[in-house]
Protein backbone atom coordinates (compact mmCIF):
# COMPACT_ATOMS: atom_id res chain seq x y z
CA UNK A 1 0.00 0.00 0.00
CA UNK A 2 1.44 3.35 -1.35
CA UNK A 3 1.65 6.21 1.43
CA UNK A 4 -0.97 7.97 -0.99
CA UNK A 5 -3.54 5.01 -0.52
CA UNK A 6 -2.70 4.95 3.11
CA UNK A 7 -3.76 9.10 2.74
CA UNK A 8 -6.96 8.13 1.09
CA UNK A 9 -7.93 5.24 3.51
CA UNK A 10 -7.18 7.94 6.72
CA UNK A 11 -9.24 10.61 5.10
CA UNK A 12 -12.21 7.76 4.73
CA UNK A 13 -11.69 6.56 8.03
CA UNK A 14 -12.15 10.54 9.43
CA UNK A 15 -14.61 11.30 6.86
CA UNK A 16 -17.52 8.21 7.55
CA UNK A 17 -16.76 7.48 11.10
CA UNK A 18 -19.30 10.78 11.69
CA UNK A 19 -21.61 8.99 9.29
CA UNK A 20 -21.48 5.60 10.24
CA UNK A 21 -21.87 6.17 13.72
CA UNK A 22 -25.21 8.40 13.26
CA UNK A 23 -26.58 5.48 10.87
CA UNK A 24 -28.49 2.44 12.27
CA UNK A 25 -25.56 0.29 12.58
CA UNK A 26 -25.39 -2.74 15.11
CA UNK A 27 -23.77 -1.83 18.25
CA UNK A 28 -21.12 -4.27 20.51
CA UNK A 29 -22.43 -6.25 22.82
CA UNK A 30 -19.38 -5.57 25.01
CA UNK A 31 -20.53 -1.74 24.91
CA UNK A 32 -24.42 -2.68 25.82
CA UNK A 33 -24.72 -5.68 27.64
CA UNK A 34 -23.91 -7.04 30.70
CA UNK A 35 -23.80 -11.15 31.53
CA UNK A 36 -25.70 -11.07 34.38
CA UNK A 37 -26.57 -14.85 35.06
CA UNK A 38 -25.13 -18.16 34.79
CA UNK A 39 -21.46 -17.82 35.35
CA UNK A 40 -19.37 -18.84 31.68
CA UNK A 41 -22.46 -19.86 30.22
CA UNK A 42 -22.81 -16.32 28.76
CA UNK A 43 -19.95 -15.61 26.01
CA UNK A 44 -19.68 -12.80 23.88
CA UNK A 45 -17.48 -13.18 21.50
CA UNK A 46 -16.28 -12.64 17.53
CA UNK A 47 -14.91 -8.63 19.01
CA UNK A 48 -18.33 -7.90 20.39
CA UNK A 49 -20.70 -9.06 17.55
CA UNK A 50 -22.21 -12.00 18.68
CA UNK A 51 -23.33 -13.30 22.63
CA UNK A 52 -24.56 -16.50 22.90
CA UNK A 53 -26.55 -18.02 25.91
CA UNK A 54 -26.04 -21.64 26.99
CA UNK A 55 -27.91 -23.74 29.44
CA UNK A 56 -26.85 -27.43 31.15
CA UNK A 57 -28.56 -29.33 34.01
CA UNK A 58 -27.25 -27.19 36.87
CA UNK A 59 -28.15 -23.63 35.12
CA UNK A 60 -29.55 -21.61 32.64
CA UNK A 61 -27.72 -18.05 31.88
CA UNK A 62 -28.96 -14.60 31.04
CA UNK A 63 -27.80 -10.93 29.98
CA UNK A 64 -29.48 -6.94 30.97
CA UNK A 65 -28.76 -4.16 29.16
CA UNK A 66 -26.49 -1.56 30.68
CA UNK A 67 -29.08 1.45 29.29
CA UNK A 68 -32.62 2.18 30.56
CA UNK A 69 -34.90 3.09 27.31
CA UNK A 70 -37.96 4.32 27.53
CA UNK A 71 -39.83 4.22 24.22
CA UNK A 72 -38.03 3.32 21.10
CA UNK A 73 -37.21 0.80 18.12
CA UNK A 74 -34.77 -2.11 19.26
CA UNK A 75 -34.06 -4.79 17.05
CA UNK A 76 -31.90 -8.45 17.89
CA UNK A 77 -31.40 -11.43 15.58
CA UNK A 78 -31.95 -14.86 17.09
CA UNK A 79 -31.21 -18.12 16.15
CA UNK A 80 -32.56 -20.70 18.61
CA UNK A 81 -31.37 -23.88 20.65
CA UNK A 82 -31.42 -26.38 17.63
CA UNK A 83 -32.31 -30.04 17.78
CA UNK A 84 -34.59 -31.63 20.44
CA UNK A 85 -34.87 -27.98 22.40
CA UNK A 86 -37.86 -29.17 24.18
CA UNK A 87 -37.79 -28.16 28.03
CA UNK A 88 -36.19 -24.66 26.46
CA UNK A 89 -37.34 -21.36 26.87
CA UNK A 90 -35.69 -18.28 25.52
CA UNK A 91 -36.89 -15.19 26.52
CA UNK A 92 -35.95 -11.62 24.94
CA UNK A 93 -37.55 -8.74 26.47
CA UNK A 94 -38.15 -5.39 27.70
CA UNK A 95 -38.84 -5.02 31.65
CA UNK A 96 -38.15 -2.24 34.11
CA UNK A 97 -38.44 -3.17 37.87
CA UNK A 98 -40.73 -3.26 41.05
CA UNK A 99 -44.17 -5.00 42.25
CA UNK A 100 -46.12 -2.78 39.44
CA UNK A 101 -43.53 -3.13 36.44
CA UNK A 102 -44.29 -2.49 33.20
CA UNK A 103 -42.56 -5.73 30.37
CA UNK A 104 -42.99 -6.57 26.67
CA UNK A 105 -42.95 -10.10 25.97
CA UNK A 106 -41.38 -12.19 23.30
CA UNK A 107 -40.70 -16.30 24.74
CA UNK A 108 -39.63 -18.95 22.26
CA UNK A 109 -41.09 -21.94 23.50
CA UNK A 110 -38.61 -25.07 22.64
CA UNK A 111 -39.87 -28.24 21.09
CA UNK A 112 -38.86 -31.80 20.02
CA UNK A 113 -36.56 -32.02 16.85
CA UNK A 114 -38.53 -30.72 13.28
CA UNK A 115 -41.79 -29.90 15.41
CA UNK A 116 -42.58 -26.47 15.59
CA UNK A 117 -41.20 -23.53 17.89
CA UNK A 118 -44.54 -21.44 20.06
CA UNK A 119 -43.48 -17.24 20.34
CA UNK A 120 -45.07 -16.22 23.05
CA UNK A 121 -45.52 -12.73 23.62
CA UNK A 122 -47.37 -11.03 26.16
CA UNK A 123 -47.76 -7.21 27.55
CA UNK A 124 -47.72 -5.99 31.16
CA UNK A 125 -48.54 -2.80 32.37
CA UNK A 126 -48.59 -1.47 36.00
CA UNK A 127 -47.65 -5.50 37.02
CA UNK A 128 -50.25 -6.61 35.12
CA UNK A 129 -49.93 -9.17 32.32
CA UNK A 130 -52.57 -11.40 30.90
CA UNK A 131 -52.42 -10.17 27.58
CA UNK A 132 -50.90 -13.44 25.62
CA UNK A 133 -50.53 -13.73 21.70
CA UNK A 134 -49.17 -17.24 20.94
CA UNK A 135 -47.90 -17.57 17.04
CA UNK A 136 -45.76 -20.53 14.97
CA UNK A 137 -43.24 -18.55 12.86
CA UNK A 138 -43.21 -19.15 8.83
CA UNK A 139 -39.75 -20.72 9.01
CA UNK A 140 -37.14 -22.66 11.20
CA UNK A 141 -35.98 -20.31 13.59
CA UNK A 142 -32.70 -22.57 14.67
CA UNK A 143 -31.41 -22.67 11.05
CA UNK A 144 -30.16 -18.53 10.30
CA UNK A 145 -30.45 -15.69 12.38
CA UNK A 146 -34.34 -13.23 12.18
CA UNK A 147 -34.65 -10.14 13.45
CA UNK A 148 -36.84 -9.54 15.99
CA UNK A 149 -38.20 -6.25 17.24
CA UNK A 150 -39.95 -4.29 19.17
CA UNK A 151 -41.55 -0.97 18.36
CA UNK A 152 -42.75 0.64 21.93
CA UNK A 153 -43.96 4.21 21.38
CA UNK A 154 -46.41 5.83 23.35
CA UNK A 155 -49.30 5.13 20.88
CA UNK A 156 -48.45 1.51 20.62
CA UNK A 157 -46.47 -1.62 20.83
CA UNK A 158 -45.49 -3.18 17.73
CA UNK A 159 -43.94 -6.82 17.57
CA UNK A 160 -42.27 -7.71 14.41
CA UNK A 161 -40.42 -10.71 13.41
CA UNK A 162 -38.27 -9.80 10.11
CA UNK A 163 -40.11 -6.43 9.62
CA UNK A 164 -43.43 -8.30 9.49
CA UNK A 165 -46.03 -6.95 11.70
CA UNK A 166 -47.07 -9.66 14.16
CA UNK A 167 -49.09 -8.34 16.73
CA UNK A 168 -50.31 -4.45 17.64
CA UNK A 169 -51.10 -3.53 21.05
CA UNK A 170 -52.85 -0.46 21.06
CA UNK A 171 -52.55 2.53 23.96
CA UNK A 172 -56.35 1.96 25.47
CA UNK A 173 -55.70 4.47 28.10
CA UNK A 174 -58.70 6.27 27.29
CA UNK A 175 -60.74 3.17 27.45
CA UNK A 176 -59.20 2.58 31.50
CA UNK A 177 -56.33 0.20 30.09
CA UNK A 178 -52.71 0.87 31.68
CA UNK A 179 -50.14 0.99 29.14
CA UNK A 180 -46.44 1.24 29.26
CA UNK A 181 -45.47 5.31 29.42
CA UNK A 182 -43.12 5.99 32.07
CA UNK A 183 -41.28 3.61 33.40
CA UNK A 184 -37.68 2.88 31.68
CA UNK A 185 -37.11 -0.61 30.76
CA UNK A 186 -34.29 -2.60 30.24
CA UNK A 187 -33.67 -5.68 27.85
CA UNK A 188 -32.84 -8.41 29.25
CA UNK A 189 -32.79 -12.35 27.78
CA UNK A 190 -32.23 -15.79 29.58
CA UNK A 191 -32.36 -19.20 28.18
CA UNK A 192 -33.85 -21.71 31.12
CA UNK A 193 -35.40 -24.78 31.85
CA UNK A 194 -39.33 -24.33 32.01
CA UNK A 195 -40.22 -28.06 31.40
CA UNK A 196 -43.08 -28.06 33.83
CA UNK A 197 -45.54 -25.81 31.12
CA UNK A 198 -43.45 -25.06 28.23
CA UNK A 199 -43.82 -27.75 25.48
CA UNK A 200 -47.36 -29.06 25.10
CA UNK A 201 -47.95 -27.96 28.65
CA UNK A 202 -45.57 -29.73 30.29
CA UNK A 203 -45.93 -33.20 28.93
CA UNK A 204 -42.53 -33.44 27.15
CA UNK A 205 -39.35 -32.89 29.57
CA UNK A 206 -36.09 -31.00 28.81
CA UNK A 207 -33.30 -34.01 27.33
CA UNK A 208 -30.21 -33.13 29.22
CA UNK A 209 -28.17 -35.42 27.02
CA UNK A 210 -28.71 -33.07 24.59
CA UNK A 211 -27.36 -30.45 26.91
CA UNK A 212 -25.79 -27.79 27.30
CA UNK A 213 -28.62 -25.97 24.76
CA UNK A 214 -27.43 -22.88 23.32
CA UNK A 215 -28.74 -19.60 21.26
CA UNK A 216 -26.96 -16.75 19.47
CA UNK A 217 -27.64 -13.15 19.25
CA UNK A 218 -26.77 -10.77 17.11
CA UNK A 219 -27.58 -7.49 14.99
CA UNK A 220 -28.53 -5.41 17.94
CA UNK A 221 -29.70 -2.06 17.14
CA UNK A 222 -31.59 0.44 19.03
CA UNK A 223 -33.36 3.55 17.69
CA UNK A 224 -34.47 4.87 20.89
CA UNK A 225 -34.72 7.07 24.14
CA UNK A 226 -32.67 5.86 26.57
CA UNK A 227 -32.57 7.84 30.21
CA UNK A 228 -28.53 7.99 30.06
CA UNK A 229 -28.32 9.44 26.62
CA UNK A 230 -31.44 11.00 25.43
CA UNK A 231 -33.22 10.32 22.01
CA UNK A 232 -31.60 9.26 19.23
CA UNK A 233 -32.12 11.07 15.75
CA UNK A 234 -33.69 7.51 14.10
CA UNK A 235 -35.97 7.42 17.02
CA UNK A 236 -38.11 10.54 15.35
CA UNK A 237 -37.12 9.62 11.26
CA UNK A 238 -39.35 6.91 10.42
CA UNK A 239 -37.36 4.05 9.25
CA UNK A 240 -39.05 0.91 8.76
CA UNK A 241 -39.12 -0.53 5.24
CA UNK A 242 -42.63 -0.47 3.81
CA UNK A 243 -43.83 -2.69 6.21
CA UNK A 244 -44.17 -0.23 9.14
CA UNK A 245 -44.20 3.51 9.16
CA UNK A 246 -42.83 3.34 12.92
CA UNK A 247 -43.68 7.23 13.66
CA UNK A 248 -47.17 6.84 12.26
CA UNK A 249 -49.51 3.71 12.37
CA UNK A 250 -48.78 0.83 10.32
CA UNK A 251 -49.68 1.33 6.65
CA UNK A 252 -51.74 -0.67 4.28
CA UNK A 253 -48.83 -3.22 3.61
CA UNK A 254 -48.16 -3.35 7.34
CA UNK A 255 -51.57 -4.02 8.15
CA UNK A 256 -52.10 -6.48 5.16
CA UNK A 257 -49.27 -8.62 6.66
CA UNK A 258 -50.23 -8.53 10.09
CA UNK A 259 -53.96 -9.85 9.02
CA UNK A 260 -51.40 -12.96 7.28
CA UNK A 261 -49.50 -13.85 9.80
CA UNK A 262 -52.12 -13.60 12.22
CA UNK A 263 -54.93 -15.58 10.42
CA UNK A 264 -52.06 -18.30 9.70
CA UNK A 265 -50.05 -18.46 12.36
CA UNK A 266 -51.26 -17.57 15.51
CA UNK A 267 -52.70 -19.97 17.57
CA UNK A 268 -54.11 -18.42 20.99
CA UNK A 269 -55.11 -14.95 21.00
CA UNK A 270 -56.21 -13.81 24.78
CA UNK A 271 -59.07 -11.67 23.04
CA UNK A 272 -60.98 -14.47 21.61
CA UNK A 273 -60.79 -17.19 24.62
CA UNK A 274 -64.40 -17.32 25.84
CA UNK A 275 -63.53 -20.05 28.59
CA UNK A 276 -61.06 -17.36 30.52
CA UNK A 277 -63.49 -14.48 29.59
CA UNK A 278 -66.98 -15.67 29.46
CA UNK A 279 -69.02 -12.34 30.71
CA UNK A 280 -67.16 -10.09 28.38
CA UNK A 281 -63.26 -9.77 27.03
CA UNK A 282 -61.05 -6.85 28.18
CA UNK A 283 -61.94 -3.53 26.95
CA UNK A 284 -58.49 -3.35 24.49
CA UNK A 285 -59.75 -6.63 22.99
CA UNK A 286 -62.84 -4.32 21.36
CA UNK A 287 -60.99 -3.60 18.04
CA UNK A 288 -64.32 -1.02 16.66
CA UNK A 289 -62.87 1.27 19.84
CA UNK A 290 -59.42 1.01 20.25
C1 LIG B 1 -44.55 -28.72 19.77
O1 LIG B 1 -45.09 -29.62 18.84
C2 LIG B 1 -46.42 -30.03 19.12
C3 LIG B 1 -46.81 -31.10 18.14
O2 LIG B 1 -46.60 -30.70 16.82
C4 LIG B 1 -47.32 -28.81 19.07
O3 LIG B 1 -48.65 -29.19 19.43
C5 LIG B 1 -46.82 -27.75 20.02
O4 LIG B 1 -47.59 -26.56 19.88
C6 LIG B 1 -45.38 -27.43 19.72
N1 LIG B 1 -44.79 -26.39 20.54
C7 LIG B 1 -44.74 -26.36 21.88
C8 LIG B 1 -43.98 -25.27 22.49
O5 LIG B 1 -45.32 -27.17 22.58
C1 LIG C 1 -37.95 13.75 18.68
O1 LIG C 1 -39.31 14.16 18.84
C2 LIG C 1 -39.61 14.65 20.13
C3 LIG C 1 -41.09 14.91 20.25
O2 LIG C 1 -41.81 14.44 19.17
C4 LIG C 1 -38.79 15.90 20.37
O3 LIG C 1 -39.04 16.41 21.66
C5 LIG C 1 -37.31 15.56 20.24
O4 LIG C 1 -36.52 16.73 20.37
C6 LIG C 1 -37.01 14.90 18.91
N1 LIG C 1 -35.61 14.45 18.92
C7 LIG C 1 -34.79 14.53 17.86
C8 LIG C 1 -33.39 14.03 18.05
O5 LIG C 1 -35.16 14.95 16.79
C1 LIG D 1 -67.06 -1.79 21.43
O1 LIG D 1 -66.98 -0.53 20.79
C2 LIG D 1 -68.19 -0.14 20.14
C3 LIG D 1 -67.93 1.16 19.36
O2 LIG D 1 -67.52 2.19 20.19
C4 LIG D 1 -69.28 0.01 21.20
O3 LIG D 1 -70.51 0.34 20.57
C5 LIG D 1 -69.44 -1.32 21.93
O4 LIG D 1 -70.39 -1.18 22.98
C6 LIG D 1 -68.11 -1.77 22.52
N1 LIG D 1 -68.27 -3.11 23.10
C7 LIG D 1 -67.80 -3.40 24.33
C8 LIG D 1 -68.00 -4.82 24.77
O5 LIG D 1 -67.25 -2.58 25.05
Amino acid sequence: MGPSSTLTTVLAAVLLVPLVSSTYSSANFFDEFDLTWGDHRGKIFNGGNILSLSMDKASGSGFRSKKEYLFGRIDMQLKLVAGNSAGTVTAYYLSSEGATHDEIDFEFLGNETGKPYVLHTNVFAQGKGNREQRFYLWFDPTKNFHTYSIVWRPQHIIFLVDNLPIRVFKNAEKLGVPFPTSQPMRIYSSLWNADDWATRGGLVKTDWSNAPFTAYYRGFKAAACSVSSGCDLEFNTSFGDGAVQVAEELNAYGRMRLRWVQKYFMIYDYCSDLERFPNGFPPECNKSRV
